[in-house]
């Protein structure tokens, strides 16, 4: 099980089958998709977005629909911890939100709760963030959630038609000094 997550204006519940419907149909809207997928990739369907949404919860890692605390029925999108890769440590961080919800901090506000989740609670090393090159809204919340550049792997592909993605990192040290414990 995941647990509840909150931050000052957000909720973060872990995802259930009844937020599948929410999620499928963020996926047929081509401005979410834009810089992802086709909107009529297979990948993207209700069934799809159900079968990869528990696989790993008992690792502690998954999606977590987000909900602002003042209307807390109104699905926003979503953050995730989800394997990078193979190797068992390896981490990534995913979100998507709504375009209705886009502008307001939400997904910097919703990330940075759970990137402390996965330093803290988690003690994952370091987390990854991977996107398009021209998804400057990604782009730009990587950075302000204090991510750098990694080496791009060619052999990490998005987008439709794909290129070769653009890889951040963000290790807990570097966490650690940007989000010193309260005194
Ligand atoms: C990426 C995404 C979650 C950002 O959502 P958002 O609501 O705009 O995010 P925030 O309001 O928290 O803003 C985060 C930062 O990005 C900036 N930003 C948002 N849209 C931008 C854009 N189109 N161009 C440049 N910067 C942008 C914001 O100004 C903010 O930076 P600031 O704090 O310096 O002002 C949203 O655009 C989205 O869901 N996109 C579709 C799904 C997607 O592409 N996910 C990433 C896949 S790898």
């Amino acid at each position: 099980m995941l647990p509840e997550l909150e931050s000052e204006r957000l909720l973060l519940r872990p995802r259930s089958l009844g937020d599948i419907d929410a999620i499928a149909g963020m996926n047929t809207d081509p401005a979410v998709m834009k810089h992802i997928a086709a909107i009529d990739d297979p990948a993207m369907s209700p069934e799809a977005v159900a079968a990869r949404s528990f696989s790993h919860v008992e690792r502690g890692l998954g999606y977590w629909s987000v909900f602002a605390k003042a209307k807390p029925v109104e699905f926003l999108g979503y953050v995730g911890l989800i394997p990078d890769g193979d190797a068992a440590e390896d981490v990534q961080l995913s979100y998507r939100f709504t375009v209705a919800s886009w502008g307001q901090g939400y997904a910097r506000e919703a990330a940075a709760r759970l990137l402390r989740h996965g330093f803290e609670a988690l003690a994952l090393s370091a987390i990854a963030i991977t996107t398009h090159p021209l998804n400057l809204a990604s782009l730009r919340l990587a950075e302000r959630l204090g991510f750098s550049p990694a080496p791009m792997d060619p052999t990490i592909l998005i987008g439709y038609p794909a290129v070769i993605a653009t890889r951040f990192r963000l290790t807990r040290e570097t966490w650690r000094g940007l989000n010193p414990p309260a005194a």
